[in-house]
């Protein structure tokens, strides 16, 4: 009876306390309604978790890790091979033929990604497996004025992610939003447009000369007839 009662005291307290605390001169209710709102989430944070986050630890060792727990999305079934992850920004540096390649997680349990890339048409280059907090890798070697199509794919025990619609794609169809693959053309290299610019400058500097030659030789050869006609009306 008494440990109930103390029980109930308790109880008590404890609810009365934060409610006392925000009876603050000004906007208590407002105050009293986020309180409210806080008090039934807190059971039900989601974890500090962003699918597509470099490095990012898998959601559920973040809650086994935390203090309290927190929420994550739910995933498919580990027996089932993960969804597609999607494929994100792809940052070209031309000039180094390379290429950072960024994804974002699917919502299913993934122990590996690796990258797929075909150069033209045929059997696409698989790249070295990067472990399951891994959001971006590097492609070497791409060829100035190349055009490649990329893809992302996870794996865990049950399988890979598929790759749709990549057949289709390489004959110049374009990718779904939002999928595991995209197409990269890597723009020509400067030098070529450096020469390509001189050379079109060359011409048409070629071409003003002569013009300009055309103007003052040939004209005075055969005479020009404005110049004619101006002449002899001096003379009159
Ligand atoms: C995953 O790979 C990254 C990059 O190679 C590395 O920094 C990280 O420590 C690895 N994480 C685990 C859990 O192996």
């Amino acid at each position: 009876m008494v440990t109930s009662t103390h029980l109930l005291w308790l109880l008590a307290v404890a609810c009365l306390v934060p409610r006392a605390q925000s009876l603050a001169p000004q906007g208590f209710e407002e105050e009293e309604e986020e309180d409210e709102t806080l008090r039934t989430r807190s059971s039900s944070v989601p974890c500090d978790y962003d699918h597509c986050r470099h490095l990012q630890v898998p959601c559920r060792e973040l809650q086994r890790a935390g203090p309290s727990a927190c929420l994550c999305s739910g995933l498919s079934s580990p027996d089932q091979p993960p969804d597609p992850p999607r494929l994100g920004e792809v940052r070209m540096v031309a000039e180094e033929g390379r290429a950072v390649v960024h994804w974002c997680a699917p919502f299913s349990p993934v122990h590996e990604y690796w990258l797929l890339l075909w150069e033209g048409r045929g059997a696409p280059q698989k790249g070295v497996p990067f472990n399951s907090t891994v959001r971006k890798a590097e492609l070497k070697a791409l060829q100035p004025g190349g055009a490649y199509v990329v893809c992302v794919v996870a794996a865990n025990e049950a399988g890979e992610s598929s790759v749709p619609g990549v057949e289709e794609s390489l004959e110049g169809a374009s990718f779904p939003a939002f999928g595991p693959c995209g197409r990269l053309a890597v723009p020509p290299r400067p030098q070529t447009l450096v020469h390509a610019a001189v050379g079109v400058g060359t011409a048409l500097a070629l071409l003003s000369c002569s013009a300009l030659v055309w103007h003052f030789c040939l004209r005075d050869r055969w005479g020009c007839p404005r110049r004619e006609a101006a002449r002899a009306a001096a003379g009159l």
